[in-house]
């Protein structure tokens, strides 16, 4: 069990689709249309492109930096890759949010990639043949809700996310060749499919209006993505909003990257590398992305029932009804391409997930792949089978909040100032620069050091303080006129205190209303508690390692 020889990717194709792979994810395709449509399609896109110009590269950068410089001391997690950059003791501490995230965020990313493995399955087999869309749609309620397990498999939620994890636990198993061997395979096919299905989606025109629905057009869903307003630029929701999704998308803020970066050879390029890898999420992003759900539900049901329901759900719960228009053979190739993309996306992200982990304990403590891997999985089970269980009571919600939402922002801002004032722009200039294969403009030293870092604080804030309402003129001309600063119950201020959930139960009268939201506050609870334990343990084993490096007697380990 000794450290044995650092691992490293295979060739630089491998490197870069692996990266891809960890970007493109089901972000891509679930979170970036429902993000787009619900803050005002062509009011979205503006802010969205420039937070990837003055946030997201500059990120991918900071993060690929710090990966390599980590790993050229045998670092690849970010506790002791961030270690490795300061003399501070404390910023360690902070590295334990890019394994935490990773842990957490693949509880509940497995259980969604688990649906994709199971509408492939059902599509297969023609479950959804002749089902109206009401039909479609409670299939989706009934298979979230377990304990009815009306699906024809018994309990077939658990059934899945166990399978979906053994999968993920056994490809982690072969190590980083084995996640570059799923990229290989699964980021070409999931372009064939998306171009395929987004094929269709472009071409779908006016073809599918109806009797219900007369004026239905894709064309209409393209046009509200695609039509710039200018209005939004001064509306702080819809920035917060561009920039959330512009860290999940691209996964900074996770620790993911610098593990990924940690393997790279340090004499080896990483700032073209960060760049093509970006890229590539982005035309997956904004092209495929926004080619399939949303110009073919405008095209069948219409553009104002894309805007009412456009939700999560709409990839389960209308796609397969959609596709049944297009007769039995092409339906059944669609749903398999449509679930099936959805899967690659996810398992190439969710591989990614699992390395920090198995970095952190390898490097530290000595274990191999297989030790890793398996701990990874039952880990991610035992965190993740809560989301399965109480799904409907709000535990899934409860995660991606905290850990796929807010300590993203928590731990970018940390990195980017680390990088830029700790560490200090000048020398991770150069860290950057070293090797590279790309000359990286000049302005982003000055980005890197000033813009980011801003932006971060600034998106932190919005997000503490979101005023009623998220209505900010509102608020400031309230806080101006002495009448102080409301906060809306989004805030992370309140939300911290369950304001929103004891408001509800004060009004409700109703005893079986009552009960249900008695039970969202136990569940609400129990999901915070759960994560900061697990933070709580991340930190304990920071500590451990901390304490074993100092001891004499292991000082040579990390040389
Ligand atoms: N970027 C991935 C997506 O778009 C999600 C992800 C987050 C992957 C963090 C790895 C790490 O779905």
């Amino acid at each position: 069990m000794a450290l044995g020889q650092t691992e490293s990717w295979g060739s630089r194709v491998g490197l870069i689709l692996a990266m891809a792979g960890n970007a493109v994810g089901l972000g891509n395709f679930l979170r970036f249309p429902v993000q787009a449509v619900n803050n005002g399609g062509g009011a979205f896109i503006i802010p969205y492109l420039v937070c990837f110009l003055l946030m997201g590269i500059p990120l991918l950068w900071v993060e690929w930096s710090m990966g390599r410089f980590g790993g050229r001391s045998n670092n690849h997690s970010t506790p002791f890759i961030l270690d490795s950059m300061t003399k501070k003791a404390f910023w360690k501490y902070f590295g334990v949010f890019g394994i935490f995230t990773n842990i957490a965020v693949a509880s509940y990313y497995c259980y969604i990639e688990s649906w994709t493995m199971s509408y492939v399955w059902h599509s297969i087999i023609g479950t959804f043949d002749g089902m109206s869309q009401t039909q479609v749609a409670q299939f989706f309620s009934k298979y979230v809700d377990i304990d009815k397990s009306l699906t024809g498999i018994p309990y077939e939620a658990v059934v899945f996310y166990v399978l979906c994890l053994l999968l993920n636990t056994f490809i982690l198993s072969r190590g980083l060749a084995g996640v570059e061997r799923a990229a290989k395979i699964g980021i070409p096919l999931l372009l064939v499919f998306g171009s395929f299905l987004a094929i269709r989606g472009l071409t779908l025109g006016a073809s599918g209006a109806s009797a219900e629905v007369p004026n239905a057009s894709a064309w209409d869903g393209l046009n509200f993505l695609w039509t710039p307003q200018y209005s939004s630029l001064s509306d702080p929701k819809v920035w917060l909003a561009a920039a959330g999704q512009i860290f999940f998308t691209l996964s900074v803020g996770m620790g993911t990257i610098h593990c990924y970066a940690a393997y790279v050879k340090s004499k080896d390029d990483v700032a073209l590398n960060a760049v093509s890898a970006g890229f590539t999420n982005e035309f997956v992003e904004v092209v495929l992305g926004s080619s399939i759900v949303i110009p073919i539900a405008a095209g069948y049901l219409g553009l104002d029932w894309v805007k009412e329901n456009a939700g999560f759900g709409m990839a389960f719960q209308t796609m397969p009804f959609l596709f049944e228009k297009w007769g039995p053979i092409l339906s059944t190739v669609a749903g398999v391409m449509w679930f099936g993309l959805l899967f690659f996306a996810g398992i190439t992200s969710s591989l990614a997930m699992g390395t920090p982990w198995m970095g952190f304990m390898r490097d530290e403590f000595g274990w191999g792949r297989l030790k890793g891997a398996w701990s990874f999985g039952a880990i991610v089970l035992a965190l993740g089978l809560p989301t399965v269980i109480f799904y409907e009571h709000g535990v899934f919600d409860e995660y991606d909040y905290w850990a796929g939402t807010v300590s993203l922002v928590v731990f970018a801002l940390a990195e980017s100032i680390l990088f830029a004032w700790v560490f200090g722009i000048d020398k991770g200039w150069r860290e950057l620069l070293s090797g590279s294969d790309l000359k990286v403009p000049n302005i982003y030293k000055f980005i890197i050091k000033y813009v980011t870092p801003l932006m971060l604080l600034l998106v932190f804030l919005g997000a503490v303080f979101t005023p009623l309402g998220n209505d900010w003129t509102a608020a400031f001309v309230s806080l101006f006129s002495g009448e102080g600063w409301q906060l809306d119950h989004a805030s992370i201020i309140k939300t911290i205190t369950n304001a929103g959930l004891h408001e509800q139960l004060v009004a409700a009268t109703d005893p079986t209303e009552v009960a249900r939201l008695e039970d969202r506050r136990f569940y609400t609870n129990a999901a915070r508690l759960l994560l900061t334990t697990t933070f709580a343990a991340l930190a304990g084993l920071v500590y451990l390692a901390a304490r074993k490096r100092s001891s004499p007697s292991n000082q040579t380990n990390h040389e």
